[in-house]
């Protein structure tokens, strides 16, 4: 992971967007995310939690949910906000999430509370990820 200090515009505002949208009534921790399909499009998503709190899914699975419902197979690139003082991290799930859709060297954006930025890749974040080869499956 590399400090950087320029996201693309159109991922940042987008998720940014969704983060304003949150759903976080519970935690009051407001997360967005934004992913770019192959045709160069953003989808973005927010956290939406629930009173059965166990329910809650995050803002990155949100979009992603949100881009292949909308008919993309693959993510080229994400961007993630939170309310953290160091570029948000994404959790477990999550990034076992992305990984079904977005190749190792895909670049993945993390922002915190000040803007602090780190430019870091789907491969870094997961290594050695479970995926369909496992399963002797090509999706
Ligand atoms: N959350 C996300 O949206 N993404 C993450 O990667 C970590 C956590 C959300 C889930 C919950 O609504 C709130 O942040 C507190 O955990």
């Amino acid at each position: 992971m590399t400090a950087e200090t320029s996201p693309p515009r159109d991922l940042l505002d987008a998720a940014r967007a969704a983060q304003a949208r949150a759903y976080a009534p519970y935690s009051k921790f407001r997360v967005g995310a934004a992913v770019r399909v192959p045709d160069g499009s953003v989808v973005a998503g927010a956290n939406v939690e629930n009173a059965s709190y166990g329910l809650a899914c995050c803002a990155e699975r949100t979009a992603v949910f949100s881009a292949v419902a909308g008919g993309a197979r693959e993510i080229v690139e994400v961007l993630v906000v939170g309310e953290t003082d160091r570029p948000v991290p994404p959790c477990g799930a999550c990034r076992q999430v992305l990984s079904e859709f977005a190749p190792p060297q895909a670049v993945v954006w993390l922002v915190g509370r000040e803007g602090r930025v780190s430019r870091t890749t789907i491969g870094e974040i997961l290594p050695d990820a479970f995926g369909p080869k496992e399963l002797g499956i090509t999706p």
